[in-house]
């Protein structure tokens, strides 16, 4: 079969870190090497907030704490980096594989940057970090699934 007629050709795959990922991973990569697919492995965290003193947004932050916080996003971005790149390490050679960093709502983040990217298949596990068991989907798969432009496979 041509590359061209094949309905998978972009792979999007959410990481968080959490023992799920190690099998989002596989099942990102297994397609990818199948389908002759990119793909991208893409970990989103939320920004550390400031608290607004009284007065809200047009009281001016001090520059101190403006400084804290872009450090410690800037360290968590560093480190997201690292473990993804763990991950792009684990994965078959000759693959072509990027690798996204960003900051915002987790869920939302993903769903636009696959939108936008023009993705064609979304991988994500079925749970994560999240400590409470009682679903079978977490928050972000949960939102992913139910909102995606393209499909979404749910891996458990
Ligand atoms: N920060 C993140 N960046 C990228 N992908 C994520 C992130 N958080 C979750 N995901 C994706 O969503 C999957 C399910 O995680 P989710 O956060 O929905 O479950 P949970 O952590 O068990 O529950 P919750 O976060 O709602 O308490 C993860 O395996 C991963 O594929
Ligand atoms: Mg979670």
């Amino acid at each position: 079969m041509n590359d061209e007629d094949k309905l998978i050709k972009k792979i999007l795959v959410a990481l968080d870190g959490s023992v799920y990922s190690d099998k989002v991973a596989k099942y990102g990569g297994d397609l990818a090497q199948r389908y002759n697919a990119k793909i991208t492995l893409i970990h989103v965290f939320e920004p550390p907030t400031l608290v607004m003193p009284v007065g809200g947004m047009e009281t001016s932050m001090p520059a101190a704490e403006i400084e804290l916080t872009n450090r410690i996003i800037e360290e968590i971005n560093t480190k997201a980096k690292k473990f993804l790149n763990q991950y792009k390490k684990g994965l078959a050679k000759g693959l072509e594989v990027e690798i996204i960093v960003e900051k915002g709502n987790i869920s939302n983040t993903i769903l636009i940057f696959a939108e936008e990217n023009n993705y064609d298949l979304i991988v994500v596990g079925s749970r994560g970090f999240g400590d409470i068991k009682r679903f079978f989907l977490g928050s972000v798969s949960d939102k992913v699934s139910k909102h995606a432009h393209c499909p979404v496979l749910i891996v458990r």
